[in-house]
């Protein structure tokens, strides 16, 4: 019995989005404060096995906490003595933005899953860029950019440009999310040429380590071109996937029927298969997300090619433990498959 357990019916006896920011004010209360030494020797688990290099990047091990969850900046240090290996905080914006009108989360307990239609509510890049500098964060936070809403699609790059240089300099890596499904058209950039605007404007900008996030509702084509341009444009990763506005047969929470982006165990298996699809066809590293909760889902996404896992829904579902049980989960797999190292295996499933 864990103490989130004890919290968790209280918790979800609140609306989605009131214990979000609940959990989320506890973290930013902990973040940069003594606390964060107790959590660290509680939650962290230490084991070289585990770490990861990627994108000049050195992360302790390869469990992260996914975009959306800190979407202010205001919980990394935090989130990191929970055990994660790395935060990805944003989705941000040029300027701040409310997002769509509530409710825009449900969770859909009886099927581990979330819906979401938040529509990228963030308090502006200038912002996030100041608390991230404020912060003094052990291991590695990437930046979540994605598209704002008053700004038409034809205008995007120069949009995501100026998002990236209102935080550049603040994050260890940058992701460019054009797989949100709850902005408007944000998903109709995941075409060639709008890709190439965006890339070729942040990378000009001088975006580094630079990483895409795909939709896992994109067709095979698509995605093919994405990969063509993250060769062309020497991006450094692929973070797959963002969540899904697919809607498989088997849920059966009656919130199934809400608009907006699915994510957690229904999305496991597509992700995993995306990650696969973009290992096979890229050198570059693969951030796996999607539906893990356990030890043996990030293994799996680890050996269809991911290099780093990331979690987002089975933080809400499984509470503060969940990156310290992958960790030594993981640590115990490597070992039963005689892999010296996370590394080692790699998309050994390809
Ligand atoms: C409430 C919520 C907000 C999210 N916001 C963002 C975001 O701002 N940017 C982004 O790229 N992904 C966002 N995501 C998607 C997650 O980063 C992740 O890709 C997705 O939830 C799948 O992972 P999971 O099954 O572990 O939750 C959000 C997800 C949720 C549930």
């Amino acid at each position: 019995m864990t103490l989130y357990d004890i919290a968790k019916p209280l918790l979800f006896q609140l609306s989605p989005e009131t214990a979000h920011w609940l959990a989320h004010g506890g973290l930013h209360v902990v973040d940069g404060t003594v606390l964060e030494a107790i959590l660290k020797r509680t939650f962290v688990v230490e084991d070289e096995r585990l770490e990861v290099s990627a994108f000049g990047q050195e992360f302790p091990n390869p469990i992260g906490v996914a975009a959306g969850f800190d979407k202010t900046g205001q919980a990394p240090g935090a989130l990191q003595a929970l055990g994660f290996g790395h935060v990805e905080v944003g989705g941000i914006t040029a300027e701040p933005q409310e997002g769509n009108p509530r409710p825009r989360v449900f969770r859909l307990v009886e099927d581990e899953a979330i819906i979401n239609r938040m529509g990228l509510n963030n308090p502006g890049a200038a912002v996030l860029g100041r608390r991230l500098a404020e912060t003094d964060v052990e291991h590695p936070v990437g930046v979540n950019l994605g598209k704002s809403e008053s700004v038409p699609l034809r205008e995007a790059a120069d949009d995501y440009r100026e998002t990236y240089e209102r935080v550049a300099g603040h994050g260890d890596f940058y992701v460019v999310n054009i797989s949100c499904p709850n902005s408007t058209g944000i998903r109709e950039l995941q075409n060639r040429d709008s890709m190439a605007d965006i890339f070729a404007a942040l990378t000009e900008a001088g975006a580094s380590p630079l990483l895409v996030k795909l939709s896992p509702d994109l067709p095979e084509p698509a995605v093919e071109d994405a990969l063509d341009l993250v060769d062309e444009y020497d991006l450094d990763g692929v973070v797959a996937t963002n969540t899904t506005t697919d809607r498989p047969k088997n849920l059966s929470s009656p919130d199934r029927v809400e608009k907006g982006g699915l994510s957690g165990k229904p999305l496991e298996d597509e992700a995993t298969e995306m990650v696969r699809f973009v290992a096979q066809r890229t050198d570059v590293p693969v951030i796996g997300v999607g539906g893990v909760f356990t030890a043996a889902d990030a293994y799996r996404k680890i050996r269809a090619g991911a290099s780093l896992v990331q979690i987002y829904t089975s933080f809400i579902y499984r509470g503060p433990t969940v990156a310290r049980n992958v960790n030594r989960g993981l640590a115990t797999l490597l070992e039963r498959d005689g892999f010296d190292s996370v590394e080692d295996a790699v998309g050994v499933d390809l």
